[in-house]
């Protein structure tokens, strides 16, 4: 964990910036896989990491906005739980290691609570994305488990969005360093892409390199040969030559920090011509997307000029036609890249998306446009110094899509259908890195991983 004064500077900039009442940020609990003592890999909730730091589970953190005032509710271990787990510090001990000076038994939330509420204070939480714990608040806080999320406080998201958009130099060292173990999972699942192997011999490789680095990967790996799937989770294929492999994923730190990062590779190692331009047309996107990154400007702004990138170079190739400005406004490009250019990252791969898309993503100024392709855009808003995200362009020929385009006569102005048609075989391409937003522009974090189409063809040759 951080520094005890990390988590401390945190909580008071918290609570600086609500106005009163009581924050409530319960831990996770332990989750049974199939029966109560085979659990899933444990995962601490990323707010109480952000605030509280400890990494095991039963715990609630308490900050009393009025009385400035921290509390860890939790539980000192047993007999049973030192004879089967071991021993850990009282909690009194664990709690001064992130700043808090007040402990309690976790039953005593309940009573404490009850006070407050009885006090016509408010309390404020984010979320719950958990059935446990939204079953948990509504027992505590006397809410219908039905509506309990409506519950959730706006002020608390918006403080706690404010503060986590901005990754300090501790931070911005951890996600560097999912990048570099992330770097080890992508570079080796590149040399293993040859003709016969089953993708989900790789994908298993590549989990033992991010739990080697700390934690498991930070989102279930996405490799396939079929990646005009999105989020393709089937790893049955077996490899062969003229196919292209996307590989979407990320490793995690022992603190949690996440890597995201996406190459799409030849089976075999060469780029056979066709896959090499729409290749290009990728990276130049991703390229310029990148290079477009400063404080000041919206992310939907640099969206759209990866979108434009794209589309340009589809227009070269032959698969796009007419004005591209217009081709964009009308939104025909979604038809090859119907997702957002990206998202924060941070704790959580897609970060804070607990509070909900919009609040992470928009604001008064920037709000989420329902044209098809832009409505998946979860970013918008301006960048800040000290934002981090993932740049991540895609080109995919997903044939329901096009027959139904088609069917419809959707965008015939801009797109040249009949050489879509030839395309239908060829599967998918995202190109995704991860990038600070600097003081006058950007720093794609950690060790690069080959990108360039002899960059990969040289990695996965050697
Ligand atoms: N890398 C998976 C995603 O961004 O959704
Ligand atoms: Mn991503």
């Amino acid at each position: 964990m951080f520094s005890s004064e990390v988590y401390s500077n945190r909580r008071n900039k918290l609570r600086a910036s609500v106005s009163s009442g009581i924050i409530l940020v319960l831990g996770n609990n332990e989750s049974p896989m199939n029966y109560k003592s085979n659990t899933y890999h444990f995962r601490q909730d990323s707010t109480f990491l952000y605030f509280f730091g400890l990494d095991k589970d039963g715990l609630a953190g308490v900050l009393d906005i009025d009385n400035q005032t921290d509390y860890i509710f939790g539980n000192d271990v047993d007999m049973d739980d030192i004879i089967w787990m071991g021993n850990l510090p009282s909690m009194k001990d664990q709690a001064e290691q992130v700043g808090v000076k007040n402990t309690a038994p976790f039953n005593n939330l309940s009573d404490f609570l009850k006070k407050a509420i009885i006090a016509g204070r408010k309390i404020h939480f984010t979320p719950p994305y958990r059935t446990e714990n939204a079953l948990l608040l509504s027992n505590l806080l006397g809410v219908n488990y039905t509506f309990i999320k409506e519950y959730a406080s706006v002020e608390l998201i918006k403080a706690i969005v404010k503060l986590r958009s901005i990754k300090d130099e501790f931070e911005i060292a951890e996600i560097s360093k999912a990048v570099n173990t992330t770097y080890l999972m992508h570079t080796t699942g590149m040399k293993m892409a040859k003709s016969g192997i089953i993708e989900q011999e790789i994908v298993g490789v590549l989990e033992g390199i991010s739990l080697s680095g700390g934690n498991p990967p930070s989102f279930p790996i996405i490799l396939t040969v079929n990646g005009q799937t999105l989020h393709n989770h089937n790893h049955s294929n077996t490899l062969s030559v003229g196919r292209m492999m996307v590989i979407d994923a990320g490793a995690s730190t022992s603190m949690h920090y996440a890597g995201d990062i996406t190459r799409t590779v030849p089976v075999g190692g060469k780029f056979n011509t066709r896959q090499r331009d729409i290749y290009n047309a990728v990276l130049n996107a991703n390229m310029a997307a990148i290079t477009a990154c400063k404080p000041g400007i919206a992310y939907r702004e640099i969206h759209l000029l990866a979108c434009k990138t794209l589309a340009q170079n589809l227009k070269e190739i032959g698969l796009m036609k007419g004005n591209i400005d217009d081709a964009i406004k009308a939104g025909a490009h979604a038809l090859f890249m119907p997702h957002g250019l990206g998202h924060m990252l941070g704790l959580d791969v897609h970060d804070m998306e607990d509070y909900g898309e919009n609040h992470v993503g928009y604001d008064e100024k920037y709000v989420r446009s329902s044209q098809f392709g832009l409505a998946f855009l979860r970013l918008g808003r301006e960048l800040q110094k000290g934002f981090v995200l993932t740049v991540e362009p895609g080109c995919y020929f997903i044939p329901a899509l096009i027959d139904q385009w088609k069917a419809e006569k959707m965008h015939t102005d801009f797109i040249n259908y009949d050489l879509v048609e030839t395309y239908k075989d060829f599967g998918g391409i995202r190109i995704e890195d991860d990038v600070l937003i600097t003081e006058n522009g950007f720093n794609v974090l950690g060790k690069p991983i080959p990108k360039t189409v002899a960059e990969i063809e040289e990695t996965m040759g050697s």
